[in-house]
């Protein structure tokens, strides 16, 4: 009864409490939206490359790499598994005197070797001996398919030094100050995260351990690969002795047919 009274009371007033409150309920979800508009604008600036501090990203760049630059290089895309068949050719030694390239690296019985991009083992395969029976090498890849291949590769030898290692795009996942030799062979181009990476491949390396980057020689215009796919020697050191990885250019070896091979050594 008390409330019938009651809304009696207030009845006249009710057209004018409704339309405030659906003034009040405007305005705010208003207020809501231009913020949730702002934010977005915020996040996602239009007609301007995508940029961080360390990497840049263009719309225009070469149809083999990422569009993903570091350093002013752009980053290749990743050579996919089918392709572990064009590493294992066989005039691969005549075109890139794989022999020697592993003879230059001075491995010693005892010795942990990270092969870091290891694909289907080619290299790990001739290095493996050498560093036996008390050391190994450890073969790094992003690819599981690539480190089945060379799984299955390891079975038809009595190789027994290789352990398999899944790395990631942005560390190979390795203990740190466990490694003496790093090799990276036709790899360090299409990392992408080259910062992240060598950050933590110089944490991986004893100190005094040794990084080998091979890479196919940029300014060699007879060196039959994509742009992308090769590096400079200017432009490797520049990459490789940013200052928080404490590594040293050390030398740099050309005496293979196509390819630098760059010694850092970390302090
Ligand atoms: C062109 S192949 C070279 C393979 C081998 N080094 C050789 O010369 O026969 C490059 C390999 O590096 C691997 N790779 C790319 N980014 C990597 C990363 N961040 N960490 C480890 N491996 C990576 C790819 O999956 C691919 O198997």
């Amino acid at each position: 009864m008390q409330l019938l009274q009651r809304t009696k009371l207030f009845a006249p007033f009710l057209p004018l409490l409704l339309c405030s409150a659906f003034c009040f309920n405007f305005i705010i979800s208003q207020q809501v939206l231009s913020a949730e508009q702002k934010t977005e604008k915020k996040e996602k600036p239009e007609g301007k490359p995508k940029e961080n501090k360390r990497y840049e990203y263009r719309a225009e760049h070469d149809p083999n790499g990422i569009g993903k630059f570091y350093l002013g290089r752009e980053i290749a895309h990743v050579m996919g598994h089918p392709a572990a068949i064009w590493l294992e050719r066989p005039e691969r030694e005549k075109e890139e005197k794989l022999s020697l390239l592993i003879k230059l690296l001075e491995l010693k019985p005892g010795m942990k070797v990270a092969d870091i991009g290891a694909g289907s083992g080619v290299l790990t395969l001739q290095m493996a001996p050498l560093v036996a029976p008390n050391g190994k090498v450890v073969a790094v890849d992003i690819q599981k398919e690539m480190l089945v291949r060379l799984q299955n590769r390891l079975s038809r030898t009595g190789i027994k030094n290789v352990e398999l290692h899944l790395g990631d795009n942005n560390s190979p996942r390795l203990k740190p100050n466990s490694v003496d030799v790093v090799l990276m062979v036709d790899v360090y181009h299409e990392f992408e995260f080259p910062y992240e990476m060598i950050l933590n491949i110089s944490r991986a390396l004893k100190p005094g351990g040794r990084i080998a980057l091979v890479e196919y020689r940029m300014e060699d215009p007879r060196v039959p690969i994509k742009l992308v796919h090769k590096m400079s020697e200017k432009q490797s050191i520049k990459e490789m002795t940013q200052p928080a990885f404490s590594l040293e250019h050390t030398k740099t070896i050309d005496k293979l047919p196509r390819q630098h091979l760059m010694i850092f050594t970390r302090k």
